[in-house]
Formats: structure tokens, C-alpha cells, sequence
């Protein structure tokens, strides 16, 4: 895809995560967008103003108070002369200022002077991106309009760290900026929404080669993360391994077991509406094996132990008020009594909504393109006609606009 006329102004924080901005910068600019960066102070420490400006093949501004700088290109034309600002990795410190409004270095003057839209791909200890404080900075930002791509989960540069922190891979970045770039300013249903959608299944480790799974293979998921965002929604898709392709314009978090995508669903509230398409594990191996189990000329096989995974759903939709989404939507996955199987299971588990299909081997639906749904809601049930899994996507998408906006009509 070439963007001959696309201009990025990427503003490069402080964080080890900087060093990826190399190869971001490289990849954006072989698809064809001009890019221009700036470095803070701190950014210094971890990537060289030289590599940068090699690859951008243009100056790289660094200091508000630089006589040259403000001369040739000030801090106002920076931010003008640019279609899209991505700040990567942007630091908790970084998010802080946004928030906050401050102006006082080169990228915060930017950041507060512009009049473009502006995606950040967090990067920070889990620590740090959980803390009150940053969880408050970014619903702030996400109020201000501002786009996040990740952070993602998994292991940080510090030994024995891990959880929601990673920065996006640059891919990533580069499909979020092409989808921001692409995206039509119109008002559409879902504009202005955030949905959260888990798709796939997990995996649960036994031990560093072998984990437990099931048939799930996203498509349901992956599905309704894209009808959402096609209704202008600002789509959240936290998804165990699959094979599906990256929705467009869906901010996806790739997580392996049912604790990491309940960690991943937590850090990316709040939202207006939540999907639990994910077919989550319900158990895990109790203690998980450092080394490869070895038969070792053992007669009995091992003897695996298993405890309940954290149900997702159940806890999100148990939420606090301004933590629960408006609209939570649960599938259930049935072989007999579907429907009352189904009704039961919107009651415990405190959802809105429940989508409930039978996963029967003889349905074909677990693994298969189409499905066959009831809709469960308070107020009864509606039997779907046997459609392709896009066109229930599709129509689940468009029942949860309808009802988010008469919620807000009747508020
Ligand atoms: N779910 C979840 N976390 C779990 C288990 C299930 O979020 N640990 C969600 C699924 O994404 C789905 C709903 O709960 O939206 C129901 O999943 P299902 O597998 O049908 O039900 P279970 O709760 O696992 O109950 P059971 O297996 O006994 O039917």
C-alpha cells in the first residue's frame, strides 16, 4: 500500500522500547509515508538522533528552546506539517504530561499545539500501566480523543516481569497509523464507542512444549471485532492463538492463557460494550512444569492436576459502575438444552446479553464458517436463521448500536 501524500510525525519517548522505532520508521516509510521525527530528552539515552535521522532521511528535532530548530521549523509547523502524530513508546511520564497538558520540551509543546490526530503505543513495567495514576492518565487521553495501539502482554525487559506493558510490534503500529489514516471522519453508529471483544481460545501450560486447548478458531470473535469497527467503533480485540488475520482497524492484544486475557481485558476498560466470544479454558494445570516431563523410563503416566481458570466474563460483567461495560454480551457454548442451558448462564454470569450456539461435532460451528444463534436477553429469546459467522457479526453489531443508542437517547 503506498501513501505518497501521508506524513507522520513520530515523537520517540524514553523507554527501551525506543530501540523499535528503527525498525517502525523503515517500515513505514517502505510504504510510502513521509516521516519526520522527534526525540525527547530521555529517548536519547536509548536510541542515537544519527540512526534515527538515517532512516527518516530528514533532521530530527529534539529541544523547544533550539534557535535553529525554532528558526527553520517551529514547534507550531512540526505538529501542522503532519497528518498523523504517533507517539512510541509513549512512558507512563509521557502519558502524565499529555494528560496533563504540560508544554515544556519539544514533544509536549507539539502534543498540545496540534491540531492532527494522535495514536500512542504505551510502553511501561505492568506495575506502572496498572497504577491508578496511569489508568486515569489514559482514560483521560482515550476522553481527549487520543488512539492507543497495545500495550501488549507479555515478558518485560526486566527478568521475572510480566503483564500488560510491552510496546506494540512495529506491524502493528504501522496497521493501526494505515487505519487511522483510512478512517472516514463521518459520524457512523459505533463512533465515539469502545468495544472489547475476546476471541479464540486459549492455551494453557503443562509445561514449556505442551498446554491444553480447544477447537476455537476465532472466526466469531475476529468477526465481530471487524463489524464493529466498520460502525466506526474504536475496537479492543484481546485474542488467544489463532490463525485469523488481524481485523482492520482493531487494536488486537495477543494473549496465550485465560489469566493473561483477563489481565488484558481489565487493563483496556473502560468500554461501552463488551463481547466474550473467547472459548476460555475453564482449567489449568495446577502447578506448571519449569522443564520439559520427561518419561524417563517411568512406568505411570503423569498425573495432571487441574484448577479453575478465573472466568472473564463473570468478572467484568460483576464490574463497579464506570468500570462495567453498558452493554456485556457472553456466548454460550452448548451441546444439549441449549437454550435453557443458556438462560441459566445469563443469570450467573451477570451479562446483559447471551449469545447461545450448539457446538454439537455434527453443527460443524466450532471451527466451521457459519453458525446457527439464539439471542438471550431479559426479555426473551430470538432465534437467529442459520447465517455465515460475518453476517451474525454483523447483525449482533448492529443490535448493540441500536441499543447503546437508545440507552443514551433515554438517559
Ligand atoms: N468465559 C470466560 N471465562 C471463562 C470461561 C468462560 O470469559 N473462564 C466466557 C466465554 O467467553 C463465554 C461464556 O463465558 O462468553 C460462556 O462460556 P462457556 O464455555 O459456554 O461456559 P462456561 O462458563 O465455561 O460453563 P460450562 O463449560 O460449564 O458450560
Amino acid at each position: 500500500m503506498s501513501h505518497p501524500k501521508k506524513r507522520i510525525l513520530l515523537i520517540i519517548g524514553g523507554g527501551i522500547a525506543a530501540y523499535k522505532c528503527l525498525d517502525l520508521i523503515r517500515r513505514a516509510r517502505e510504504r510510502g509515508f513521509a516521516v519526520r521525527a522527534l526525540m525527547t530528552k530521555a529517548a536519547g539515552e536509548f536510541v542515537t538522533p544519527l540512526s534515527v535521522g538515517a532512516l527518516t532521511g530528514d533532521r530530527v528535532f529534539q529541544d523547544l528552546f533550539s534557535l535553529d530548530d525554532e528558526r527553520e521549523i517551529g514547534h507550531i509547523r512540526l505538529s501542522r506539517e503532519a497528518d498523523l502524530i504517533v507517539v512510541a513508546p509513549a512512558t507512563a511520564d509521557l502519558m502524565a504530561k499529555m494528560a496533563g497538558g504540560h508544554a515544556d520540551d519539544l514533544a509536549t509543546a507539539v502534543l498540545l499545539a496540534t491540531d492532527k490526530p494522535v495514536l500512542i503505543a504505551p510502553a511501561m513495567n505492568p506495575y506502572m500501566w496498572r497504577h491508578p495514576a496511569t489508568r486515569r492518565n489514559a482514560d483521560l487521553l482515550r476522553g481527549d480523543g487520543v488512539a492507543f495501539i497495545g500495550p501488549n502482554v507479555g515478558e518485560m525487559a526486566e527478568r521475572n516481569e510480566a503483564g500488560p506493558g510491552r510496546m506494540a510490534e512495529p506491524l502493528e503500529i504501522l496497521t493501526a497509523i494505515e487505519a487511522r489514516l483510512a478512517r472516514p471522519t463521518s459520524a457512523l453508529p459505533l463512533s465515539g464507542r469502545h468495544v472489547l471483544v475476546t476471541s479464540g481460545p486459549t492455551h494453557e501450560p503443562i509445561d514449556p512444549v505442551r498446554y491444553i486447548a480447544n477447537r476455537s478458531s476465532g472466526k466469531q470473535g475476529h468477526a465481530i471485532a471487524a463489524a464493529a469497527a466498520a460502525l466506526g467503533a474504536r475496537v479492543t480485540l484481546v485474542s488467544g492463538p489463532t490463525t485469523q488475520p488481524d481485523p482492520k482497524g482493531v487494536d488486537v492484544i495477543r494473549v496465550e492463557a485465560a489469566r493473561d486475557m483477563l489481565a488484558a481485558v481489565e487493563a483496556s476498560l473502560p468500554a461501552d460494550c463488551a463481547i466474550f466470544a473467547a472459548a476460555v479454558a475453564d482449567w489449568r494445570v495446577a502447578t506448571e512444569s519449569d522443564e520439559k516431563i520427561k518419561k524417563d523410563g517411568k512406568k505411570a503416566a503423569p498425573k495432571l492436576e487441574l484448577i479453575e481458570n478465573p472466568d472473564i466474563l463473570k468478572t467484568i460483567a460483576h464490574e463497579g459502575p464506570g468500570r462495567r461495560p453498558t452493554l456485556v454480551i457472553g456466548f454460550a457454548a452448548e451441546t444439549e438444552t441449549v437454550v435453557a442451558f443458556a438462560q441459566r448462564k445469563r443469570k450467573s454470569k451477570g451479562c446483559d446479553w447471551i449469545v447461545a450456539n450448539d457446538v454439537s461435532p455434527e453443527t460443524g460451528i466450532m471451527g466451521g464458517d457459519r453458525n446457527t444463534i439464539h439471542l438471550v436477553t431479559a426479555d426473551g429469546v430470538e432465534d437467529w436463521p442459520e447465517m455465515d459467522k460475518v453476517a451474525v457479526a454483523e447483525a449482533l453489531i448492529a443490535r448493540a448500536a441500536d441499543h447503546l443508542l437508545s440507552i443514551t437517547a433515554n438517559a
